[in-house]
């Protein structure tokens, strides 16, 4: 382990791979209330991973930039949705680590920032925007590469970042996290039945299934809580195989003993609606459901449709009485206060 005088950062090796402290970790698994069907909810507060007002992209980050650092890199690019809160926790590693970061976004740029773009302009990133829609994953992809390749031929050396942050290497963080997850379990003598949390890019989902993997394959099988992703972007639902890959492909480059199957991934599309980002009766619900019962923050994109698909779950009867359900709030409450006109 070091801390770089220049970048006040921690660094270490973890199975092999770089990584750079960023997230406040472990983040706090807190009591529920009783949920229908008499099941219990807990909440693993990945809102309150702290790294820029936080969200679930600060563990992917910390390998992703451990990576970066590694390389020489002297910038970060990345790309998301207009309110990405991936990218403005890359602008916010940025700021920690002293790299230039460039982010390639869906739409325009508003006269007036807010939400997650006026946080990446404070943590001092470009923000590219490309007149793209909001869900137009291929050509915002395109565009991250012919940035990098521009950058590239301005003699800067950078480490470019896939949407969400879902590559092996990212998908690390969460693997982390499913381990911690069940140490505290284990601590607070319960065994999760589920962990359900909102799934798009699929990196969360892919590092959640490797870490459930690899504790299958050490026999740590007392408490193995199953995953259910809710599904709030139409390619995560077409993507099915390519998050058996990546978790595959995770638990390979560090190095962990750990077969993933078919039938360990599980996404739950019914909690889409018409399209990513575009509000349900079900997600608005579960907002004032989240604030009232727990004074959780959900947003409109991720976590509410999360948390309708949870407790629309519960209510369809997926848990029996008396077991544990534990939802990850990944965060994204900084699109809370973006003005929806
Ligand atoms: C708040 C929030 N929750 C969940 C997700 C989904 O994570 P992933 O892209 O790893 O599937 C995101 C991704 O942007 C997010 O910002």
């Amino acid at each position: 382990m070091a801390v770089d005088p220049n970048r006040r950062v921690v660094t270490e090796i973890w199975q092999g791979q770089p990584r750079v402290r960023l997230a406040t970790l472990p983040t706090h698994l807190e009591r529920g209330p009783v949920l229908a069907g008499q099941s219990l909810l807990w909440v693993k507060r990945d809102d309150l991973t702290g790294l820029g007002m936080g969200g679930n992209k600060a563990r992917k980050l910390e390998f992703l930039c451990g990576a970066a650092v590694a390389s020489g890199a002297d910038c970060l690019i990345t790309v998301g949705a207009g309110q990405s809160n991936h990218c403005r926790m890359t602008a916010a590693a940025g700021a920690l680590l002293g790299l230039e970061v460039h982010l390639v976004l869906a739409g325009d740029r508003p006269a007036v920032l807010e939400g997650n773009q006026l946080l990446s302009e404070r943590f001092g990133a470009h923000q590219h925007f490309t007149g793209a829609g909001p869900a137009e994953w291929g050509l915002l992809e395109i565009a991250r590469e012919d940035l990098t390749e521009e950058l590239q031929a301005q003699g800067l050396k950078p480490y470019s970042i896939p949407i969400g942050g879902s590559t092996a290497v990212g998908a690390l963080g969460y693997i982390v996290a499913y381990q911690e997850i069940v140490e505290q379990a284990v601590a607070l003598n319960l065994s999760p039945k589920s962990i359900v949390f909102t799934s798009s890019s699929g990196g969360t989902h892919a590092g959640l299934v490797a870490g459930r993997a690899h504790m299958r394959a050490l026999g740590r099988t007392e408490v193995l809580p199953n995953l259910l992703a809710i599904g709030v972007a139409k390619g995560v639902v077409a993507g099915f195989p390519s998050v058996k890959e990546l978790a595959q492909e995770s638990l390979a480059i560090a190095g962990l003993p750990g077969e993933v199957l078919d039938e360990d991934i599980e996404v739950d599309a019914r909690w889409l609606g018409k399209d990513y980002a575009i509000p349900t009766d079900a997600s608005q619900a579960a907002i004032t459901w989240a604030a009232h019962n727990g004074a959780w923050v959900l947003d409109d994109v991720y976590t509410a449709k999360g948390m309708a698909g949870l407790l629309g779950n519960a209510t369809q009867g997926r848990w029996a009485s008396g077991e544990d359900v534990i939802f990850i709030h990944t965060g994204g409450s900084p699109e809370v206060f973006v003005r929806h006109d």
